[in-house]
């Protein structure tokens, strides 16, 4: 009897909770159509306005009197404006001076961490470590949502091919597959489980679509390519987004076949909303509703908002344009204001689901700012992201012995060039609010992690300019020291948007400075820091040892000392090719094969005159202070029927002398197809670590689903035919298996 009462208690409760949820879901949607029946039209058009403020210029064009557009409810919505205080500021104008006191918006570019710097999105994603890059997402959020910020224009998903684009910097690198597992996991680090949680933040994936495939590399250029290609290379990351739930998306500056993409009802409407069932809102990047006229796909800024509309825009980033046209076009019945009241409803449902209207000032708190910011936590992390980020390109041995790790026995270390000790340049690109007097440099990290070596400084010379009066100290420090470390690269300013380059190698005269270097016959490790692959082949002949540390972040000097002296085994893959040269780009690992293929004996192939067709380093590429090797492929079946799955399992042995980790990667081939495909294409990895002579037997599973592309009529399937499988850790891995799909 009492176990029924029990019973019957507990499913009262239940029905009487998830009618709760269910009833407070449908309080949100009545308390919108309440406050919508009470806005006016010019209300309703500020809530579709975003301006930023006067902390921080992203953009061409900066705006008087944002904080009046609040006040007079214009403006619902401010970015880079943040701290506690700044935004309480600000949202108290909104709150308590507007007529009915919506809350505001708070946007930021938290790309790689707010105060504390985590690796560069390019850098981090060469961690191959999924769970790594979403608990660096979730720390950058609870940051940032510490000091006020309710959104996060952030994950950039965009793949590319082209280093030359200097956005690169802020993605995840040229592959398909990786690039949408990352995505997933900075939308699932940024929002959380629950966006009423104080330390989660809005989602934003960007650029809506295909912005890094600029032609020529050059940032804000055309993009125009075949929708197969469109489908099966650009679209997945943002489309892994919306399926991690981004609560927004923003638009691109690019034209997509000849339509730029804030008028592009085929992207904003066609593919996202019906075919991704997408119910966030869509926000443009900065002034690209203007841009449509120097697109010269619209007359003036009317009819450029009017096209935003249309396409399914539902907020302008600093353009001004709904507020300047939306009225009119109502009156003159080219938008009807239920289209408004759509958009509307998008960003007030938003700004429920963050808990403003219970409190719009939840977000603003002092107390818990100056307790995350800068914490411990950050620090740890920004270090230990900053050790898996580091990819090991070069490790020679020289009279039997590698020059890395290197041991801390006293000894006279030179450390030169302009990355060596620059608080600011290892922050990289879009560091936020990241505070350099906190960055931890190679110098400082040296003298951290080494205190009983000798480690001599000299700048040599800056990444920029002709200035050689530095050289002579340089070659004199290099001169008294055992080992000549080179922290050379790129300065935070040479890559990011609006940071093209053509020409790769080592900018200013610090490709003479390295020459001047190497020529005293000195053992030279190169580290190398930058924003996106450069073209060093001639100096990888030159030196023993390479480290790619890109730019680290806060903690970055503390992670390259212990990947220099060995407190950390790097583990690192390049998620980026890096081309011998120039000339070379568009390189990628997984291209056609042509009807020409190269063969060396051959004249009519596929082939330059002055360089090879291989890349310097390809993707998946970089090694470890211990070695692996793979044996015993074994697949569970040479057939493999449409419904079945096929079962790979690969041994992996470490045969060095010292721990490691390996990301073991799994790639096929489809030899014929319905078009042709890649002549690789990753469908799996896993990150293992391994104890000196340790073996691990490493399983994976494809099924048919794995193996569908668009046809010829553009319907995505897998055909039955003959795949070739190749496991390895880099994309030129060569053992191999094959398999048969049959029906
Ligand atoms: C910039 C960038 C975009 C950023 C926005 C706001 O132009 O293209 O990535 O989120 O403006 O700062």
């Amino acid at each position: 009897m009492k176990r029924n009462i029990i019973i019957s208690a507990f499913i009262i409760i239940t029905l009487t909770f998830s009618s709760c949820a269910s009833r407070s879901k449908d309080e949100v949607e009545i308390k919108i159509d309440d406050l919508l029946s009470e806005m006016t039209l010019e209300e309703k058009i500020g809530q579709l306005t975003l301006f930023t403020s006067s902390w921080t210029q992203t953009g061409p064009t900066m705006r008087e009197g944002y904080l009046n557009d609040v006040k007079q409810g214009k403006c619902g919505n401010i970015f880079n404006a943040h701290t506690a205080e700044y935004t309480s500021e600000l949202q108290r104008i909104a709150v308590e001076e507007t007529r009915l006191g919506i809350p505001l918006l708070f946007g930021y570019d938290v790309i790689h961490g707010y105060k504390t710097i985590f690796p560069i999105p390019l850098a981090e994603a060469c961690s191959w470590d999924l769970d790594l890059i979403e608990k660096s997402a979730r720390l950058s959020a609870k940051e940032a949502a510490a000091a006020g910020l309710h959104w996060n224009f952030n994950p950039m998903v965009d793949i590319s091919r082209d280093p030359r684009w200097g956005r690169v910097a802020e993605g995840s690198g040229e592959d398909t597959y990786l690039g949408s597992l990352i995505a997933s996991a900075k939308v699932r680090g940024i929002q959380g489980d629950d966006l009423k949680d104080e330390s989660t933040l809005l989602a934003c994936v960007k650029h809506f679509a295909a912005y890094g495939a600029a032609q020529a590399g050059r940032d804000y250029h055309t993009v125009d390519m075949s929708e197969r290609v469109l489908r099966e290379t650009y679209l997945p990351p943002y489309r892994a987004a919306i399926d991690a739930g981004s609560a927004t998306v923003m638009t691109s500056f690019n034209e997509l076949d000849g339509v730029p993409a804030s008028g592009s009802k085929y992207l904003m409407t066609d593919v996202l909303r019906e075919e991704w069932k997408f119910r966030g809102f869509v926000v443009t990047d900065y002034t690209a509703i203007n841009e449509m006229i120097p697109h010269g796909f619209a007359k003036d800024t009317a009819d450029a908002a009017l096209l935003a509309m249309k396409a399914g825009v539902d907020m302008d980033m600093q353009g001004g344009t709904y507020l300047l046209h939306l009225q009119d076009l109502i009156d003159q019945g080219k938008v009807q204001e239920a289209a408004i009241d759509q958009a509307v409803r998008r960003i007030l449902k938003a700004k429920f689901d963050l808990g403003l209207f219970d409190d719009p000032y939840r977000y603003s708190d002092v107390d818990r700012e100056n307790q995350v910011v800068l914490s411990k936590e950050m620090m740890d992390h920004s270090r230990e992201a900053g050790r898996k980020s580091i990819v090991l390109l070069k490790n020679d041995a020289i009279d039997g012995k590698t020059l890395l790790p290197l041991n801390k026995k006293p000894k006279q270390l030179a450390l030169i060039g302009p990355l060596a000790h620059n608080q600011m340049d290892i922050l990289g690109t879009w560091h936020a609010s990241g505070d350099a007097s906190k960055s931890t440099t190679v110098l400082d990290g040296i003298k951290e992690v080494a205190p009983d070596i000798d480690v001599v400084y000299a700048e040599g010379c800056k990444t920029y300019g002709e200035d050689r009066s530095g050289f002579a100290e340089a070659i004199s420090v290099a001169k008294r020291s055992d080992i000549v470390l080179m922290a050379v690269g790129e300065n935070y300013r040479q890559n990011g948007e609006a940071a093209s380059r053509t020409n790769l190698n080592l900018p200013g005269m610090q490709e003479e400075l390295m020459e001047a270097i190497l020529d005293l016959g000195k053992p030279v490790v190169l580290i190398l820091m930058s924003g996106r692959p450069l073209t060093i082949e001639n100096l990888s002949q030159k030196v023993p040892a390479i480290l790619n540390a890109w730019h680290l972040g806060t903690k970055g000097g503390s992670a390259i000392a212990d990947v220099l002296f060995g407190d950390y085994n790097p583990s690192g893959k390049l998620v980026m090719t890096f081309p011998r040269n120039v000339g070379q780009i568009p390189i990628y690992y997984n291209m056609k094969n042509t009807g020409r293929p190269f063969k060396a004996k051959d004249k009519y192939t596929s082939k330059y005159l002055d360089v090879a067709n291989d890349p310097l380093y390809p993707f998946g590429y970089g090694l470890s202070y211990t070695a692996f090797e793979y044996s015993d492929l074994s697949l569970s079946q040479s057939t493999m029927r449409l419904d079945e799955d096929l079962n790979i399992s690969v041994g992996v042995t470490n045969t060095g002398s010292r721990a490691g980790e390996e990301v073991v990667q799994l790639y096929i081939r489809d030899l014929v197809g319905n078009v042709t495909r890649p002549v690789k294409e990753l469908k799996g990895f896993k990150k293992i670590s391994l104890e000196p002579g340790q073996t691990q037997l490493v399983e994976f599973t494809i099924s048919a689903e794995d193996l569908k592309f668009y046809n010829q009529d553009m319907s995505f399937k897998a055909e039955p035919g003959d795949f070739l499988l190749y496991v390895g850790g880099s994309s030129d891995a060569d053992l191999s298996g094959k398999f048969e799909l049959i029906n």
